[in-house]
């Protein structure tokens, strides 16, 4: 595919190339679309939190590369033998909630007859160029690593699964899913970073290899300062682990410093929705940024630097 001159334009200034976050598309010489889309099967129990964590999740990627959510497509997969359509209708009104908080506009979308429900969206939205744009393959051997949510979503999502979630530790999972990343981008536009993604379905330590790979660095974390959603820690040690964060331990077992046995390698695997912000900035920036994010209400956490070399120590 990445062959492919379907995949090629000189406007194109980032493509399928780096793994990033969203495409970006040149449409003047101060301006980019920025295009994104991501639909997902039910992670909570309450229909509406489903369509309100799916919008969120959605629009983070335009978050993530520094951009401004200006409009969104909305995709439907329902079982219409099995379930009522009005639950959808409380999915959708969820996902309408969040759209409207981001000031972005659902402007249609689709939807299909499908085996199991499917939610999501495909969201546009406009970038300043060149100052405004924050990828993933500006990170520089020193930059501090800073994360701006908590992680344990994957675990959380399979305990609530199982029936076995305490329900406060739901609730804060909930939250933090849809909290939205806008105010965390804004913060680290104003501040200047290197390099950004959101944590989402590979994990910290996989979304973290993306940027080492687009950037050509390594990275050393402090793993006992990585924030982690209160209860996922006691969930992980009862056998809560998603399948997806199994094969994120599979995929990073090769370059990380720590065993794939370990609660530590786990945590740090586990597959998050609607995850934070995860920004290099130089070093001498980390304080301008973790202000920054203050001055916005957004928690902001120190997490560890990017270093030379290619794997990921801890
Ligand atoms: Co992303
Ligand atoms: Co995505």
């Amino acid at each position: 595919m990445h062959d492919h001159p379907a995949t090629h334009h000189p406007d194109l200034l980032v493509g399928i190339d780096t793994s990033d976050d969203a495409g970006v598309y040149r449409i003047a010489p101060d301006r980019g679309l920025v295009q994104t889309v991501d639909f997902f099967t039910p992670v909570v129990d309450h229909p509406r939190d489903w369509g309100r964590i799916a919008a969120a999740n959605a629009l983070s990627d335009v978050y993530a590369m520094g951009g401004n959510p200006l409009t969104a497509l909305q995709m439907i997969g329902w079982p219409r033998e099995k379930l009522d359509f009005a639950l959808a209708a409380e999915v959708i009104e969820g996902g309408a909630e969040v759209m409207a908080e981001a000031g972005c506009t659902i402007v249609g979308g689709h939807s299909i007859d499908d085996l199991e429900p499917k939610y999501g969206f495909a969201v546009t939205g406009e970038v300043r160029l060149p100052g405004g744009l924050v990828t993933n393959a500006g990170g520089r051997p020193g930059d501090g690593l800073v994360l701006t949510k908590p992680i344990g979503t994957g675990i959380i999502a399979t305990a609530i699964k199982r029936a076995v979630c305490p329900p406060e530790v739901a609730a804060e999972a909930v939250r933090w899913m849809t909290t939205l990343n806008r105010a965390a981008s804004v913060a680290m536009v104003s501040a200047g970073v290197s390099a950004a993604t959101d944590v989402t379905g590979f994990g910290l330590l996989g979304h973290l290899a993306e940027i080492n790979r687009a950037s050509g660095t390594g990275a050393r974390l402090d793993a006992g300062a990585v924030p982690v959603i209160d209860g996922a820690w006691d969930l992980l040690e009862a056998g809560m682990f998603p399948g997806g964060s199994i094969r994120n331990l599979k995929a990073v077992a090769g370059f990380v410093s720590g065993d794939t046995d370990d609660p530590v390698t786990r945590m740090l695997a586990d597959a998050q929705t609607s995850g934070g912000l995860l920004i290099a900035v130089a070093e001498g920036a980390v304080t301008r940024l973790l202000e920054a994010l203050e001055d916005r209400g957004v928690d902001g956490w120190l997490i560890g630097e990017l270093t030379e070399g290619s794997g990921i120590e801890w």
